[in-house]
């Protein structure tokens, strides 16, 4: 279990944080505007505004003349109204003269073809001088307003994600980091297997990034093309914080992430922050219902809390309504606003912040949700439920730098999911998120909190880790494991795992390589099912778990020996009937299952349930919850806050047992049956069990 206290988001302001990104600079027309805002802040329970996140043009409109007394003004104005900033560096977008002037700071796309000038968050991360004018506007940023009242936190930058420029300074860039990866261009070759197809390179000069016109079936190039790209995104990013720390050390720094954003590997970022961020835009209203949105969510929620070893994260973005890039701009429900500001809170969240405070009146964003709409008043509907949220995190307070009791980790990783999706076979859509998206639900649905670690995480204080499909395993890895199950953990392992190694090559000698003693199986072949194929899992008669139904495998089967595993279940059919499909091996004090095949929700029900009774994992409300209603704790070591979450339209009710327990928002005491309205929440107090 990670630590249950934790610093605040900024130790001078030991409150929940509420607002939104805030751009005065698109309204220096309308100081009536500007002068209502700060009304309407104080009016929707805003304490915190997200300002200057793409106002480099606005800062600097021609090279060298730098303009600052607007930001001057506003952040003098938040500071005056008792409101706080989060001051952002301004590198998401820059200015035309810089573009044209220097047309290395506009990023190559794989086809070689330079951007034109256009959009945001495509810059090329090697060019000197974008670093050097990122670093001067920082530097001025900061010597400005490091030490201004109104500043809590720093935001680098607005959701990187441009580490792909294949210009020529980045192909250097890249071959330079190659050596020092490879060290010689023969280990190279070893390492990505380049005698294939006779592509052995002889001089570094003929590696070049993946292109759709060049090389990119090279599987081991295109992995650490991925990782190059994260590594050289860390090294600009590192560049636009310097000056901020020089300047302003007692300031937290941090960047918007984007959840399971796939193109950049977040635990590579997360050291060099202060404090996580991410933006969350979850599709509610959609088609599959608000509850498979809701594990979804929950799981990318979790997964930012434990980017820092449990500590809170901050909710950077998050629609008041609707989002406009999507498909179908569908408008958040009644109460669903409130609900899913508080399931980022119950999952770790310290803050509570909106795209955008005000909808832009032009360009691309102008029906973007936003808490003031363009008919400028605050008598709307949304406007009404962001005061509501407002005014329910003024009461959470205590909740401030709690953490979270995680006894599970999950285990999501990026380069394993790069590899995995990447090899051809043995299927096309390898379904990686969907098979850790199976056993987080099956944990969300039992109020059993998680944490989500990355392969080279610490495993030692969980009771049991869960590593779904880990195909590609660095190296120490299966040794960290085995000496987790050793000391008395509980691992599960399933299909498609211990395949290759860090540089995609495969483990000889039998799957799943290093991991074969611990699980105590070997994987012979894999069966690939077409979509609607199914095959049958049956249980052992008087397997140790209790499992009893049949289960539905999909998609992939293993065929494995049991080697020192004992063997709780099988298939059903074909030609492998009677082999076995999950296995236990005993293996120090603890034990470690390997799962064959895709398996059913039935299957993760039960097994789930299974390992919980056996390990007496605390889940956070004991007894059966109802579908739909989740239930998350924060505990700060000496009080636990329950937050009840229905993400179904209709009502839903819990039994809260015997004990009694108090209602934060409603006031009171509650204890039995509780009923909650459809999308209804309550956060409840009681003495920590943790
Ligand atoms: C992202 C960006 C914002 C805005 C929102 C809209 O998260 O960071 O600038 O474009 O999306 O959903
Ligand atoms: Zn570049």
């Amino acid at each position: 279990m990670p630590p249950l206290r934790h610093p605040l988001i900024n130790s001078r302001y030991p409150h929940l944080l509420h607002g939104g990104d805030y751009n005065p600079d698109q309204w220096p027309l309308r100081p009536d505007i500007l002068a209502e805002d700060i009304r309407l802040m104080k009016q929707a329970g805003c304490n915190t505004l997200s300002v200057g996140i793409f106002a480099w043009a606005t800062l600097e409109p021609e090279e060298g003349r730098f303009e600052f007394e607007w930001l001057d003004r506003t952040m003098d104005d938040l500071a005056k109204a008792g409101l706080h900033a989060i001051l952002a560096t301004p590198s998401g977008a820059r200015p035309h003269w810089m573009a044209q002037k220097y047309p290395e700071v506009l990023s190559v796309e794989p086809n070689r073809t330079r951007r034109l000038f256009g959009l945001r968050h495509n810059h090329c991360p090697t060019s000197p001088v974008y670093r050097e004018k990122c670093a001067q506007i920082n530097s001025l940023l900061a010597e400005r307003y490091g030490k201004h009242p109104a500043l809590l936190v720093w935001h680098v930058s607005n959701e990187y994600s441009s580490g792909y420029c294949h210009c020529p300074l980045c192909q250097e860039a890249f071959r330079d980091w190659l050596r020092r990866r490879h060290g010689t261009l023969e280990a190279l070759n070893q390492a990505w297997w380049t005698t294939f197809w006779s592509h052995t390179y002889t001089d570094w000069s003929q590696i070049e990034s993946p292109a759709p016109h060049g090389e990119h079936f090279l599987h081991a190039l295109n992995l650490d093309w991925r990782r190059f790209a994260t590594d050289q995104t860390v090294d600009f990013m590192k560049n636009e914080i310097a000056p901020l720390r020089a300047h302003s050390p007692e300031i937290p720094v941090t960047t918007n992430l984007m959840g399971f954003f796939y193109d950049l590997n977040p635990w590579k970022l997360a050291p060099e922050l202060d404090v996580i961020s991410w933006d969350s835009y979850p599709d509610w209203g959609a088609p599959q219902g608000d509850v498979a949105v809701g594990f979804r969510t929950a799981f990318a929620h979790d997964l930012n809390r434990s980017l820092k070893g449990g500590r809170p994260f901050m909710l950077m973005e998050s629609t008041p309504s609707v989002v406009n890039w999507r498909d179908v701009a569908k408008l958040k429900r009644p109460g669903m606003h409130l609900l899913s500001s508080l399931q980022a809170v119950a999952h770790g969240a310290d803050t509570v912040q909106y795209f955008q405070w005000r909808k832009s009146r032009g360009a691309s964003e102008k029906f973007h949700g936003a808490v003031v709409d363009h008919v400028g008043h605050e008598h709307t509907r949304v406007f009404k439920d962001v005061a509501e949220v407002g005014g329910v995190l003024a009461k959470l307070d205590a909740v401030a730098g709690s953490g979270v009791p995680a006894e599970i980790a999950l285990v999501f990783d990026w380069e394993n999911r790069w590899a995995l999706d990447d090899a051809q076979g043995p299927r096309k859509s390898k379904g990686y998120e969907d098979a850790c998206h199976a056993h987080y639900h099956a944990f969300w649905k039992r109020g059993l909190p998680v944490d989500v670690l990355h392969m080279d995480g610490d495993f030692s204080s969980y009771r049991l880790v869960v590593a779904p499909m880990l195909y590609l395993v660095r190296p120490g890895v299966a040794e960290r494991l085995e000496a987790f199950v050793e000391a008395g953990g509980t691992l599960v392992v399933t299909y498609w795992s211990g395949i290759v190694d860090a540089n995609d090559l495969c483990f000889l000698g039998g799957f799943p390589g290093p991991l074969r003693r611990l699980l105590g199986i070997w994987a012979e072949e894999i069966d690939a099912l077409h979509d609607g194929e199914t095959n049958r899992v049956l249980p052992s008669a008087g397997n140790r778990l209790g499992l009893a139904r049949h289960y539905e495998a999909r998609e992939l089967c293993d065929l494995i020996h049991a080697e020192s595993a004992g063997v709780l279940a099988t298939y059903g059919q074909d030609f492998y009937a009677g082999r076995p499909a999950l296995t236990e091996n005993r293996f120090g004090k603890g034990r470690a299952y390997y799962v064959a095949a895709r398996l059913d929700a039935n299957f993760h029900e039960d097994f789930t349930g299974a390992l919980a009774t056996e390990l007496g994992l605390r889940s956070a409300l004991p007894g059966t919850l109802p579908e739909g209603l989740s239930v998350q704790i924060r505990s700060d070591g000496t009080h636990d806050f329950l937050f009840l979450m229905n993400f179904l339209p209709h009502e839903n009710t819990v039994d809260l047992g015997t004990e009694t327990l108090e209602d934060l928002l409603g006031g009171g005491a509650l204890r039995g049956p509780l009923t909650l309205p459809g999308f209804g929440c309550r956060v409840l107090r009681r003495l920590s069990t943790s």
